[in-house]
């Protein structure tokens, strides 16, 4: 299958990381979201990217700006009909997503690909949403996605062969490692990581250690790049407890429920580095 528009849908991080990743291979890229202003705020993250490559020498002002041309803002889903492959990157919430898949299935062209972001949702019911459950993926990067190598591909249960290698090949021609895992809660990656991010904030909950003690025990007892608090704030709070809710009702298993520490600030909008606040207080 041939790839060379892609269309994103959400232009937050995860958006608009995949856009210029996308836009820097040489696939003209759609970046999508609901309001102006969002798109806007995307294509700004990508452009202090590039400008911050080119001023290390890893980029020519050539090359910023020809992938910046590469990129066009959206705001109405009817661009879909131009997409030979859509990557879904809204919000982890199924509502969100089935709506969003139902209504590209019936926009897109019927070669395209509808590939989706989430961390964790089955990609079998996404699927379930179109008339062509045998050309969904799951598509996972992760964050920050300009630097971090894996994808998590995930087959549904129709996908069909010919739509798996396509994007295999095309995750490949983004200088990505493809690792297949199968749809189940979380995939392998959320499986594991967020079970250690939700102890984590239970360790705090419980007065076990202050939030910098539990990073530093983390980051410095296991090598781990970012303390899990540090962590849980780069990936948005909500996130965290959308995918810890998706496991917990997915297994049914009262390991995996959200702490109540998680809800609490979620429901205060603490959601991390991307809201100001969240364990930590960012500029
Ligand atoms: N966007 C683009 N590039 C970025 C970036 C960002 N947000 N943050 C850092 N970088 C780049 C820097 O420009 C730098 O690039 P060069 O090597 O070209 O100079 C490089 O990354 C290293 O950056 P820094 O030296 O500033 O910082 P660092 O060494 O501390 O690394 C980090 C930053 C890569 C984010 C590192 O802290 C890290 O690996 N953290 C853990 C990230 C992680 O676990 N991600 C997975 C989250 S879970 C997920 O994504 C799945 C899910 O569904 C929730
Ligand atoms: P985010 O909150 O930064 O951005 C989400 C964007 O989607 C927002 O700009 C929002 O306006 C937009 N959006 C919401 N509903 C939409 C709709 N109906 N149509 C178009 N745009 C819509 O979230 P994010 O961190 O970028 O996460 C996006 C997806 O990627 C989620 O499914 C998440 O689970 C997944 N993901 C997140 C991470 C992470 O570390 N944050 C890593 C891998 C995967």
């Amino acid at each position: 299958m041939d790839i060379q528009k892609v269309m994103v849908i959400g232009a937050g991080q995860m958006g608009s990381g995949i856009a210029q990743i996308c836009a820097m291979g040489g696939y003209d890229v759609i970046l999508h979201d609901l309001k102006e202003e969002f798109v806007h705020k995307g294509l700004a993250v990508i452009d202090k990217n590039l400008s911050r490559s080119v001023e290390k020498g890893k980029l020519t002002e050539r090359e910023k700006n020809d992938t910046l041309g590469r990129l066009l803002p959206s705001i109405d889903l009817k661009n879909a009909a131009e997409a030979d492959l859509i990557i879904e990157a809204a919000v982890e919430n199924m509502e969100v997503k089935t709506k969003l898949f139902n209504d590209l299935d019936q926009i897109a062209p019927e070669h395209a690909i509808l590939a989706s972001n989430t961390s964790s949702l089955p990609i079998t019911e996404i699927a379930a949403a179109t008339t062509r459950p045998e050309k969904v993926i799951g598509m996972h990067f992760m964050n920050p996605v300009p630097v971090m190598k894996l994808v998590e591909i995930i087959r549904g249960l129709a996908t069909a062969e010919e739509v798996y290698k396509s994007i295999e090949q095309m995750a490949k021609s983004l200088d990505k490692v493809p690792v297949e895992v199968n749809d189940f809660p979380g995939f392998v990656s959320n499986r594991i990581l967020m079970p250690m991010i939700n102890e984590a904030i239970y360790t705090l909950y419980e007065g076990v250690a202050s939030k910098e003690s539990i990073d530093d025990v983390m980051k410095l007892g296991m090598n781990h790049p970012m303390g899990p608090l540090t962590l849980a704030d780069f990936i948005g709070l909500d996130t965290c407890l959308y995918i810890m809710e998706t496991l917990h009702e997915g297994f049914g298993d009262d390991k995996y429920r959200p702490c109540p520490l998680l809800r609490k600030y979620v429901k205060a909008g603490w959601l991390g580095k991307k809201s100001g606040r969240g364990f930590y207080v960012y500029n």
